[in-house]
């Protein structure tokens, strides 16, 4: 049997220029800097505006940076997975959209909605094409336009999430990089904690589903909280143990990017010092789908090849997981 594994061999992010601070919310809804600081460790989170762009719009700028930094042509790229749960349209799907865009003309794609554990279904499957040799250059993003399902006059919601994301390219090496192993969950009874109301076939829009404010983000914050720390953990634990891996293995715990008490939280139950975390929520906020290769991006510089990382994440659905990878290139200063 072949040892081929997928490894990333480029990562690119994308946040919008436009910056909603802390101070800014100030003026929209009953909340304050010292709240969402402390209660969140959020500072700012990236806002995209202007007229007529969309989510496909980001994943384009990802891509275009991603085929230029890996030196890839747009032909020969082979499939492209897109996790978002703010696609452009609800069909077709915002991987064909980001395809088309970025002249990417031999590949296939589809979307994938697992929320805030987009980005890791999306490498697992694509890490599967490549393992099978079935393909060569395989790119996932994981991306969100959060502000665009956000409503600004609700406290509890809008101060937590962003706009951004980040692609990478995986490709066959034989080296012992690459994804390594992962444990994937859902549990679709968390449903009612963390959902949009309307606009899909349970509930078609309206005028009245319009007025009741229900094509935005609904989240009973306490209880997700819960469940994701304990659900983070136990899939870190988990895949450390079946890969007979011990702490000081590990450089590098990648944590979905909600709450830096929920990170701080899973850190302390895995017995991981906050120096191997990578954290970047207080730039960013939470970007769904989008914060894990936006962590990969913004720690990029500092990753060697080699180093051993595990990628964790829970969100909507409910769905969760932790992938542990082998980071595959030392990036040229
Ligand atoms: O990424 C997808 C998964 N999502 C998550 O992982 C998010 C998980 N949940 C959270 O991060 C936190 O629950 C929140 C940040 C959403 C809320 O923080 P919390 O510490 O759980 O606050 P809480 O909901 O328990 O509310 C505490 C108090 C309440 O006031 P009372 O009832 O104690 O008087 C809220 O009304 O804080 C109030 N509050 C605020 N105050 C100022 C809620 N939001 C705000 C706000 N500014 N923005």
């Amino acid at each position: 049997m072949s040892n081929k594994l997928a490894t990333i061999t480029g990562v690119q992010g994308y946040v919008p220029e436009d910056i909603l601070t802390n101070k800014d919310l100030e003026k929209m809804v009953d909340t304050n800097d010292e709240w969402i600081q402390s209660r969140t460790g959020i500072k700012e989170r990236r806002i995209l505006k202007g007229e007529g762009l969309a989510a496909s719009d980001m994943g384009v700028e990802m891509v275009k940076g991603l085929l230029e930094k890996t030196n890839t042509k747009p032909e020969e790229v082979e499939m492209l997975l897109c996790a978002t749960i703010t696609g452009d349209m609800i069909f077709p799907d915002t991987a064909n959209t980001i395809c088309d865009k970025a002249g990417i003309k031999n590949a296939f794609g589809y979307d994938i909605n697992a929320a805030c554990s987009g980005f890791l279904y999306a490498l697992t499957t694509g890490a599967k094409f490549i393992e099978t040799g079935t393909y060569k250059k395989v790119i996932i993003i994981g991306l969100d336009f959060m502000s665009s399902i956000l409503d600004y006059t609700d406290r509890t919601t809008c101060i937590i999430f962003g706009d951004g994301g980040g692609a990478v390219m995986l490709e066959p090496r034989e080296d012992g990089t690459g994804v390594q192993d992962q444990v994937l969950k859902a549990d679709g009874s968390g449903r009612e904690f963390l959902h949009m109301k309307a606009g899909g076939s349970l509930r078609p829009p309206t005028a009245e589903t319009v007025a009741n404010n229900e094509h935005y983000v609904y989240q009973e914050g306490r209880t997700v909280f819960k469940h994701a720390v304990k659900s983070m953990a136990s899939t870190v634990m988990e895949v450390m143990k079946r890969n007979n891996l011990t702490n000081d293995d590990i450089d590098w715990l990648v944590p979905h990017q909600a709450n830096i008490r929920i990170i701080k939280s899973v850190a302390s139950v895995c017995d991981f010092p906050m120096e191997k975390v990578v954290v970047n929520i207080e730039k960013y906020g939470n970007t769904t789908a989008g914060t894990l290769p936006l962590c990969l991006w913004d720690w990029e510089p500092r990753l060697k090849k080699g180093d051993k990382l595990l990628l964790t994440a829970f969100g909507g659905g409910f769905t969760w997981g932790t992938i542990y990878l082998v980071w595959g290139y030392d990036t040229p200063s």
